[in-house]
């Protein structure tokens, strides 16, 4: 396998109703919808990530969940957000192809998948146990490249609320990624926004939510108007690559006018 394909979906925020909406836009229906386009256009990938808020605080959500990505036939990597209840969430996806937590080998990529979440905290935070985890998921790589992914943003997304529920330990868990030399991607969600950054050789990437968007650069809360989205991601041989942010736009193939509707 000289090029390993991902495609990242983030921040679904299900519910076990399955025309309830947040933020003006039908969750489950949106989810759908995008997971339809990716499958018109980019699709089969190697494996599904997932990085948090598979639901809205709602653990009847996932079921939802597990009927639409558990039948993708490919292995579906998922951890845990700030309204997700990991504890549930372990107990519904905790069979193939479905992997929660830890890390997977893929060609020559390992995809590491933290949990940042806090109970009761819109915030994040890795344990010691997570960071150790973490530690020893790097140390012990050979000569794969890693892709860490969690939930909370690691670094400011110039956002003055949001950057007041990012990652608390950002410093411990940068300090880790600088004492490998074989990490090449952090990916997280969370932030319902596209960015791309760099940081010491490292790609930073958080994909915008398959629902409502947050509003890039506001002091205080403030929903974007954009579509949901997806993330497609080429990793390749020698370390390096390829992704791009595709937008679920209202006239896509599969996309279901609902997904747009007003609350
Ligand atoms: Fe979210």
């Amino acid at each position: 396998m000289s090029v390993l394909r991902l495609t990242h979906f983030t921040d679904p925020h299900l519910y076990g109703s399955e025309t309830e909406s947040l933020r003006g836009i039908a969750t489950l229906p949106a989810l759908t919808a995008t997971l339809e386009h990716a499958r018109a256009r980019d699709w089969p990938p190697d494996a599904v990530l997932v990085t948090g808020d598979i639901v809205q605080d709602d653990p009847a959500g996932y079921a939802h969940f597990r009927r639409l990505f558990g039948a993708l036939g490919l292995p579906v990597l998922c951890l845990p957000g700030n309204h997700d209840e990991p504890g549930a969430m372990r107990r519904e996806l905790n069979h193939a192809p479905f992997v929660v937590g830890g890390f997977v080998d893929l060609g020559l990529w390992r995809l590491i998948l933290l949990d940042s979440s806090i109970p009761g905290s819109a915030s994040g935070r890795l344990s010691e146990q997570s960071l150790a985890g973490l530690e020893a998921a790097l140390t012990t790589a050979g000569n794969r490249h890693c892709l860490v992914s969690l939930h909370h943003h690691p670094v400011a997304m110039e956002s003055r609320w949001l950057d007041h529920v990012g990652l608390e330990n950002a410093d411990e868990f940068l300090q880790t990624i600088d004492r490998h030399r074989n990490v090449r991607a952090i990916v997280w969600g969370h932030v319902h926004q596209n960015y791309e950054g760099l940081r010491k050789g490292v790609r930073l990437l958080a994909t915008p939510s398959t629902c409502a968007q947050f509003l890039p650069h506001a002091d205080e809360f403030a929903v974007d108007r954009q579509p949901p989205a997806y993330r497609t991601l080429e990793l390749r041989a020698d370390g390096s690559l390829l992704t791009e942010v595709v937008w679920v736009e209202k006239n896509a193939p599969g996309c279901s006018r609902s997904v747009y509707s007003a609350a």
